[in-house]
């Protein structure tokens, strides 16, 4: 029979997850040198190395992979028992894991903030990424909530739109469309070069909907991993962009972007709220759900009943 700690269980899977002791010790406000004398407790307990540092870099070994698949299963499960513990308690506390599309940093941690501060015993953990990783995590049950543009078809969830998430065509401000005085018609639009993000992005797949619904090709110029990235390139004039206007700051990147105003634009659409009906909703989680949907006004727009689906 192994001794073995959840301490230990959780700094590894902490760390093999990470690829990082010292990310890892971030994460659970710990010091590195705690980290690694758990990992070593842990190793001399099993009796094999867990991981190998190569450089900065971390590996697991095929025991430490095997580790991982068992403890990310076990620690999900024992998470599961603090989570009811807490809630029959009635306490709201606890840890809440959040994935949130990329477009959703322009408001989430602000969210998040007040959030915090009310309930300050309710440890948040938020993934911002894109829309296919997500679907890979809800997929596999790993986090309470989900913030996305587009839900998926077909899965087990239930999904409640919260916020406003218009799509606009932005537009160098020199750009010559911008003085024709007139709306822009969608031909005209698809004769344009266009900055995309990457495949698997939730307004990358809106934006590719939109042209196969008009049964054209767009012509793209470059494919760009970040919003940030896309709405530099258009201010340097290397084409147009479709995005979520949640990403427009109010700089307006210093007037060298602008919104064009395109026949069907804006795209009125939501942020949703999901999550799987497989997972039971944690007082924590409830609690959550419940802020975000009173403090949405916080930030403007919250979602109208009825939103154009693209
Ligand atoms: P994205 O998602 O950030 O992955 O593009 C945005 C959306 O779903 O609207």
């Amino acid at each position: 029979m192994m001794h073995v700690s959840l301490r230990q269980l959780r700094t590894f899977e902490a760390v093999a997850r990470l690829r990082s002791f010292s990310r890892a010790a971030e994460e659970l406000h710990v010091t590195q040198p705690t980290v690694s004398k758990q990992i070593r407790l842990l190793c001399d307990e099993i009796g094999l190395a867990l991981l190998e540092q190569i450089g900065k870099k971390v590996f697991l070994t095929e025991a430490g992979e095997h580790l991982y698949a068992t403890c990310g299963d076990w620690l999900e499960t024992w998470g599961r028992f603090e989570q009811t513990i807490a809630d029959m308690k009635g306490v709201k506390k606890g840890r809440l894991r959040i994935a949130s599309v990329t477009t959703t940093k322009y408001f989430m941690p602000r969210l998040l903030g007040p959030f915090c501060a009310q309930y300050p015993g309710i440890d948040i953990a938020l993934e911002v990424i894109n829309r296919d990783r997500l679907l890979e995590r809800l997929a596999r049950n790993q986090d309470d909530i989900y913030v996305m543009g587009v839900p998926p078809d077909g899965m087990n969830i239930e999904c409640e739109p919260f916020l406003e998430n218009s799509l606009v065509v932005l537009a160098p401000s020199s750009h010559r469309l911008t003085t024709l005085g007139r709306t822009v018609r969608f031909a005209e639009l698809a004769q344009e070069h266009f900055l995309v993000r990457e495949r698997g992005s939730g307004t990358r797949l809106t934006m590719e909907r939109l042209f196969e619904g008009h049964g054209v090709r767009p012509n793209i110029r470059m494919e760009l991993g970040s919003n940030e990235a896309i709405k530099q390139a258009v201010a340097g004039g290397l084409g147009l962009a479709i995005l979520s206007d949640s990403t427009i700051g109010e700089d307006h990147l210093n007037h060298q972007v602008c919104v064009l105003d395109v026949e069907g634009f804006p795209i009125r659409r939501s942020w949703y709220l999901v999550r799987s009906k497989e997972k039971r909703v944690s007082v924590v989680a409830a609690t959550f759900l419940e802020f975000l949907k009173s403090h949405v006004n916080l930030l403007g727009h919250p979602a109208k009943e009825v939103q154009q689906a693209v």
